[in-house]
């Protein structure tokens, strides 16, 4: 009887415990990491595109410092977030990561650096004007979609 009762709580201990180990695979921490990054470029891209759409008024001071951040953003060294097999074929549901970023590796490296040659310009035009913020933010956005074209699952 005792020993049945002892089974019985490791069971339920066992069966508590299941969803927990799930959890703590150490890649989940990677996937939302970067994921983290990427909803903070978002974060300073949004109001940009508002000002150059005209849906929000220009503002020299915010469109400087969200264009800033985002070049501030650049100089993050989390390329250990981007570990290989942490693709979409392994996570289903929880990345959109392509296994062609690591298969046709460094292919994605070039749209990183298109992606950072136009968030320097924008950084360094964005204070200067709406005429001057509205090309280099469309140039950012075409760098945005043009990876996510080519190495993000599409819906
Ligand atoms: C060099 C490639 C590349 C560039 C440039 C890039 N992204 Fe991404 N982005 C990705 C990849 C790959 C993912 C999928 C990440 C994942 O799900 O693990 C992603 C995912 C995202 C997501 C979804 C994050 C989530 O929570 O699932 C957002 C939002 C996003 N990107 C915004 C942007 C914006 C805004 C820009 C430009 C300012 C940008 N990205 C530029 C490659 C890129």
């Amino acid at each position: 009887m005792k020993n049945l009762s002892k089974i019985c709580l490791l069971l339920i201990g066992v069966s508590l415990l299941t969803p927990g180990l799930a959890a703590k695979d150490p890649n989940l921490k990677l996937l939302k990491a970067r994921q983290g990054e990427m909803q903070l470029r978002a974060y300073n891209v949004g109001p940009l595109f508002g000002m150059a759409k005209g849906k929000m008024e220009y503002d020299a001071a915010l469109a400087s410092k969200l264009a800033n951040n985002l070049k501030t953003q650049l100089s993050l060294d989390i390329g250990g977030t981007w570990k290989q097999g942490t693709d979409v074929d392994a996570y289903p549901g929880k990345t959109t990561a392509l296994g062609k970023i690591w298969s046709t590796y460094p292919e994605i490296s070039n749209y990183g650096k298109k992606y950072a040659n136009a968030v320097n310009e924008l950084a360094d035009a964005a204070g200067n004007g709406l005429d001057a913020l509205k090309p280099k933010i469309s140039a950012v956005g075409k760098t945005c979609k043009g990876c996510h074209d080519e190495f993000r699952e599409q819906k």
